[in-house]
């Protein structure tokens, strides 16, 4: 799945329109609260600015569902971004029409420009063709670097690559790289940690790493789906009653193929998903009636210790509790810190499993922090991504 990049193609004096993914948190003063999506896009920006490429930058941020909305402007991500390059900014406040396109006229090489968010406008989401065009008039080469929204089939960041040459990003050939190389030919063993409250949202995933990986680790809410299918009572724990059957034929499949499959042994339980609420921990076949189980506890931590110490090639989406409150974080935490002490290429999902690994203070220790939480997800199901099959092949 070799993808033609930005640096195989002339960008000289050329308009380079690249799709970024600046969906960033903003604070409650509407500035930047996280920038990491942004700095992983200065690569590619710097690199086509030393090229003398005119830079026009399109994102979406949240999801204001194609009308104007005063809190997702990307004034914010300008002022950011400025201070970040240590260059100015320019950022328009239409995507497309004459007064993009008057800024752009007046572009030198080097200079970089921000196009107001894409989904203000109804064409985006939809994929529509004319909204695709007129994104596709403002530009000579396109180049998509929005791994975070590559699972998406929108206007910037699909549609726009049938009127324009395509090409990856750094940023998207990296994602592109590590992911594909964890998923093709992985260092053996080959771990894969799945956490996060549901299994509904994590079928297709746990379905193919079944196919690829040597040992799956289950932990957070979704583990206590599995526990059920093993015969275990959950209490008042969250728990997928529909899925049981479906945690039971996954089981099954991984003992029919010989992949170590590992629950939880025992879990931290509390009367109720509050800080404040009593706790203890019980074997995972011993939750009482009127507990909720909130975090793994630290026999499971040791558990799975000796199983990341093991592998070689670990991929690790979604959190082991509800490691947002401090009481249920241990378990989410050690497994982040079992993570950064392993010499094996260490894979992290984007979204709430970034953020624990960030909150746990080891996130320089992990090889690959994935800027995509959905887009990586879909990426490890084995999905072909609309926005990466919408470029040009290497
Ligand atoms: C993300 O934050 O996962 C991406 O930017 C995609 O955003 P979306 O889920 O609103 O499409």
């Amino acid at each position: 799945m070799k993808k033609k990049s930005v640096a195989d193609v002339e960008v000289t004096g050329k308009r380079v329109l690249v799709r970024v993914d600046f969906n960033v948190p903003l604070d409650q003063h509407g500035n930047v609260a996280d920038d990491t999506r942004i700095r992983a896009s200065l690569p590619t920006v710097r690199y086509l600015v030393e090229r003398g490429a005119k830079v026009i930058l399109a994102s979406h941020l949240g999801r204001p569902k194609g009308k104007i909305d005063e809190r997702y402007r990307l004034d914010p991500v300008a002022q950011r971004l400025q201070e970040l390059l240590g260059k100015p900014v320019v950022k328009v406040d239409e995507c497309v029409g004459e007064v993009p396109k008057a800024a752009i006229a007046r572009m030198r090489p080097k200079d970089v420009l921000l196009l107001e968010n894409v989904r203000f406008y109804p064409g985006e989401e939809k994929n529509d063709e004319q909204f695709a065009r007129r994104l596709a008039e403002l530009a000579d080469l396109y180049v998509n670097d929005a791994f975070g929204a590559a699972h998406r089939a929108h206007a910037s960041t699909a549609g726009v690559a049938r009127f324009l040459p395509a090409v990856a990003g750094f940023l998207m050939e990296k994602e592109i790289t590590i992911l594909s190389q964890a998923l093709e030919n992985p260092e053996r063993p080959f771990l894969a940690i799945l956490g996060g409250a549901k299994v509904s949202d994590k079928i297709g995933v746990c379905e193919n790493l079944l196919k690829k990986a040597d040992a799956l680790i289950i932990g957070g809410g979704m583990a206590n789906t599995f526990l059920k299918a093993r015969g275990f009572e959950m209490g008042k724990s969250l728990l997928e009653a529909d899925k049981v059957e479906l945690a039971r034929v996954l089981l099954e499949k991984a003992e029919n193929r010989g992949v170590d499959f590992l629950l939880p042994v025992d879990l931290v339980v509390a009367l109720a998903a509050d800080p404040d609420a009593r706790l203890k921990v019980v074997p995972a076949s011993a939750v009482p009636a009127e507990w909720m189980a909130l975090d793994i506890g630290p026999e499971s931590v040791n558990a799975f210790r000796e199983v990341i110490k093991k592998a070689r090639t670990v991929v690790w989406n979604g959190p082991m509790g509800v490691f947002e409150m401090a009481p249920f974080r241990t378990g989410t935490f050690e497994i982040a810190r079992a993570l950064a002490q392993s010499e094996a290429v260490t894979i992290v999902g984007g979204g709430d499993t970034a953020s624990a690994v960030e909150k746990a203070g080891v996130a320089g220790k992990m090889t690959h922090i994935s800027t995509g939480g959905g887009a990586s997800l879909e990426f490890l199901e084995g999905k072909i991504l609309p926005g990466v099959a919408a470029l040009q092949d290497a």
